[in-house]
C-alpha cells in the first residue's frame, strides 16, 4: 500500500472558486483577498490582517517596515525550517540561534534572554509543529528591552491556541504560511495578523514595493492615482487567484481539527509502549496538530527513512537543526553540538503522514510498519550500544 507524506483536499469546488476569478478582470490582489482578510482579522481577533504570496516574503517585509538590517540582530531557535533565519540573513541582519527545550523544542525564555546583545531588534518565535510557544513569559523575559519585536512564526499553527490566546494578540505580529503541505494552504501563500497599526501600515508599502498605493487603490475612483515610493519594499501580495481558494478552509477549519486530533491520538497510542520519542504536550494549550514527528536513534534514521520508502510511505524530515546546514556552519564557524538539544532531534526526526482524508488502512500500515520494521531496528541499534 502506498501512503503520500501528504494529501491536499481542495475539490472541484474550489476549481469554481478560481474560474469565478477567472470571468472578472482583475488577477492580482483584490476585493477576494481583501475579504479574506477581514475573515483573518475576525478569526484571530487581531485589528489587521494582510495577505502575502509566502511566509518568508511576509516576514521579509515585516523586518523592512522595521528598518531592521545590516548591524542588527535577530534571535532564531536552532529547531525550525531554514526560512526562519534566512529572512535575517536576507536583509542583511545576523540570525542569532538559540537552543530549544528539549520536552517541547520550543524557544525558552532563559536561553533568548542569555542571547540577547544591544543589537538585538527582533525575537522569532517559532510555534514548531503546531504548538505555541509562551508569548507572555517571552515578553516578560525581555521586560527590559521593550524595543525589542516579537514577530511569532506560526507557519504551522493557525488553529494553535495558548491559555486560550491565539498568535498575534500579544505580539507584534504573526505569520501563516499557506504552503502547498500546510493546514490551510492555497499552493503558495501566506498572512500576517496584527494589532499594530503604524506596523500594518508600513506593510502596506513594504508588501508592495515600497509603493503608496496598491492596483486596486492606483485604479480606484475611476481615475489613475500617481504613487510614490518613501521606504524600500519587496514584491509580497497575494494573488485573488490564488486568495480566492482560502474562505473555505478558513470557515471550516475548527471543524477538521478534531480529525487531525484523532489521527494524531491514534499514533500517540500506537507508539506509547515503543522506544521512539516523541515532543511533549503542553497543557492549557491547543495543538494545531500540523506535522506528526517521532525521535528514533540518529544512527539508524536515514535507514528507518529508506525502510518506510520501501513500504511505500511517505516521510520527511522537519527538521535537520538550522546551524548544521553547509551555508550558516561555514559562515558562523559553528562547532559540532554547538545546539546539543536541536542537533540531537533534528538527527532523528521523522515526520509521519498526517492529513484529514488519511484512512484509517493507510494509517493502521504507518503504525504497523513503525512498530514492526523501525522499533526491531531500534531495539538491535539500543542492544548492541548497550554492549
Ligand atoms: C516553521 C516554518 N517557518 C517558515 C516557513 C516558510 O513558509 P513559506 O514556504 O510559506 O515561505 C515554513 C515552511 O514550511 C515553516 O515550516
Amino acid at each position: 500500500m502506498n501512503v503520500p507524506f501528504y494529501r491536499h483536499d481542495l475539490t472541484a469546488a474550489d476549481a469554481g472558486a478560481v474560474a469565478s476569478v477567472l470571468q472578472t478582470p482583475f488577477l492580482t490582489s483584490g476585493n477576494v483577498g481583501r475579504a479574506v482578510e477581514d475573515r483573518l482579522c475576525e478569526y484571530f481577533g487581531t485589528k489587521h490582517a494582510l495577505l502575502v504570496n509566502s511566509w518568508t516574503n511576509g516576514a521579509v517585509a515585516t523586518l523592512l517596515a522595521l528598518n531592521i538590517g545590516p548591524g542588527d540582530e535577530v534571535i532564531v531557535p536552532a529547531q525550525t525550517f531554514i526560512a526562519t533565519a534566512n529572512v535575517a540573513e536576507l536583509i542583511g541582519a545576523k540570525a542569532v540561534f538559540v537552543d530549544v527545550d528539549p520536552a517541547t523544542l520550543l524557544m525558552n525564555p532563559d536561553s533568548v534572554r542569555a542571547a540577547i546583545t544591544p543589537r538585538t531588534r527582533a525575537i522569532i518565535p517559532v510555534h514548531l509543529y503546531g504548538q505555541m510557544v509562551d508569548i507572555a513569559a517571552l515578553q516578560d523575559a525581555l521586560e527590559d528591552r521593550p524595543d525589542i519585536t516579537i514577530i511569532e512564526d506560526a507557519a504551522h499553527c493557525f488553529e494553535g491556541e495558548l491559555n486560550g490566546e491565539k498568535p498575534g494578540k500579544r505580539s507584534s505580529c504573526a505569520i501563516f504560511s499557506f504552503y502547498a503541505t500546510k493546514n490551510v494552504t492555497c499552493g503558495e501563500g501566506g498572512a500576517l495578523v496584527t494589532n499594530d497599526t503604524a506596523l500594518y501600515e508600513r506593510l502596506l508599502q513594504t508588501r508592495m514595493h515600497g509603493m503608496s498605493a496598491g492596483a486596486i487603490d492606483r485604479f480606484k475612483l475611476g481615475g489613475y492615482r500617481h504613487w510614490d515610493m518613501k521606504q524600500m519594499g519587496m514584491k509580497a501580495n497575494l494573488p485573488d487567484l490564488l486568495a480566492c481558494l482560502l474562505p473555505a478552509q478558513i470557515d471550516t477549519i475548527d471543524q477538521r481539527l478534531p480529525r487531525r486530533d484523532d489521527l494524531f491520538a491514534v499514533y500517540e497510542r500506537a507508539f506509547a509502549g515503543a522506544p521512539i520519542r516523541l515532543p511533549s504536550t503542553i497543557g492549557n494549550s491547543r495543538h494545531a496538530r500540523h506535522l506528526f514527528v517521532i525521535h528514533v536513534p540518529p544512527s539508524i534514521r536515514d535507514d528507518a527513512i529508506q525502510v518506510l520508502g520501501e513500504h511505500g510511505i511517505g516521510v520527511t524530515v522537519n527538521y535537520r537543526a538550522v546551524p548544521t546546514v553547509t551555508y550558516y556552519r561555514e559562515k558562523y564557524g559553528f562547532a559540532p553540538n554547538a545546539y546539543p538539544v536541536s542537533e540531537a532531534w533534528g538527527a532523528g526526526a521523522i515526520s509521519l503522514p498526517l492529513f484529514p482524508s488519511l484512512t484509517k488502512d493507510e494509517q493502521t500500515h504507518v503504525v504497523e510498519t513503525v512498530l514492526n520494521q523501525i522499533v526491531p531496528m531500534i531495539e538491535r541499534e539500543q542492544s548492541a550500544a548497550s554492549r
